[in-house]
């Protein structure tokens, strides 16, 4: 049913201030867990979900991220004057074809639903994904394969959701909730970061979207929501009632590491789902027990 997904949007250029004095130099989404960028993971779940058009709203100072997804020539031909074919995959294997990736400023911190508009005219008439790569999902199928296939039986927009403790509500996109069978739930209504008491349930969205080109024509209005900023939660939500919208509770674990906490959280499952890495991190682990 529709149209297949084959862009998607990576909202890439907030300061990342939680993570000064790390994110002074280096783009946040460069931060690594184990060994990888948080943006290549986001990236390569996209490519896992069938995407083919990469777009990163960017901006100052996040040429890290573009040199990420570029050739290097240097290393490159170092490597290949060593041999070393295995390092070259290392660096070489998960990189989008020439073509598609795109670049475009934000130019102005106006939010999310402003970042995701920049991209407007790359995107066109066709439904997208969009990724944020601070939300990082360890999974069986990757988190945005799940909401692809979903999407495909259901057709409309389907945003990744999962359950959060109430006193956690306004963190979050929150839905209302219209009909909740078990992993696919219909959607009322969607509130950006509602306090606990006012939430009207505690099911969030995590950084997952698939959408359709209608929340182009709210955000094109650029009225601001919650915290003064152009919410992407408003847009989806003045988008329901004209097509399918459905929330994915996905199979998987899902990290926040936009916070501290999280991204160690992440770290550690990462490496412990790592047959290089398992076994040490066990010994570690346990050397901290009772900590
Ligand atoms: C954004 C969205 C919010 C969503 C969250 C997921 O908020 O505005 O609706 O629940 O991402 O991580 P942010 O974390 O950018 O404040």
């Amino acid at each position: 049913m529709g149209k297949v997904i084959r862009k998607a949007i990576f909202p890439v250029g907030g300061m990342g201030t939680r993570f000064l004095p790390a994110t002074k130099a280096i783009p946040k989404e460069m931060l690594p867990i184990v060994d990888k960028p948080l943006i290549q993971y986001a990236v390569e779940e996209a490519q896992a979900a069938g995407i083919e058009n990469f777009i990163f709203v960017t901006g100052r100072g996040k040429h890290a991220i573009e040199d990420h997804f570029d050739y290097s020539f240097e290393l490159d031909s170092m490597l290949e004057e060593r041999g070393r074919s295995d390092m070259l995959e290392t660096i070489r294997s998960w990189m989008p074809k020439p073509g598609q990736i795109s670049y475009i400023r934000q130019m102005q911190p106006l939010g999310l639903g402003h970042a995701v508009w920049c991209a407007r005219d790359l995107i066109g008439d066709e439904p997208f994904a969009v990724l944020l790569a601070d939300d990082l999902v360890q999974s069986r199928t990757p988190c945005l394969k799940q909401m692809v296939d979903v999407q495909a039986d259901v057709g409309g927009s389907v945003v990744g959701v999962m359950d959060v403790p109430r006193e956690h509500t306004s963190r979050y996109g929150i839905l209302d909730i219209e009909k909740d069978a078990d992993d696919l739930v219909s959607i009322r209504g969607l509130v950006e970061k509602p306090r606990p008491e006012d939430a009207p349930s505690t099911l969030s969205i995590i950084g997952r979207y698939i959408l359709q080109p209608e929340v182009f024509e709210y955000l094109d209005r650029q009225e601001k929501g919650a915290g003064g900023e152009i919410q992407l939660t408003d847009a989806m939500a003045a988008t329901l009632g004209k097509g399918p919208f459905h929330g994915l509770r996905f199979e998987g674990r899902r990290f926040d590491c936009g916070d501290k906490a999280g991204f160690l959280d992440a770290s550690i499952a990462f490496a412990l789902a790592r047959d290089d890495l398992a076994a040490a991190t066990r010994e570690i682990l346990k050397s901290y027990a009772g900590a």
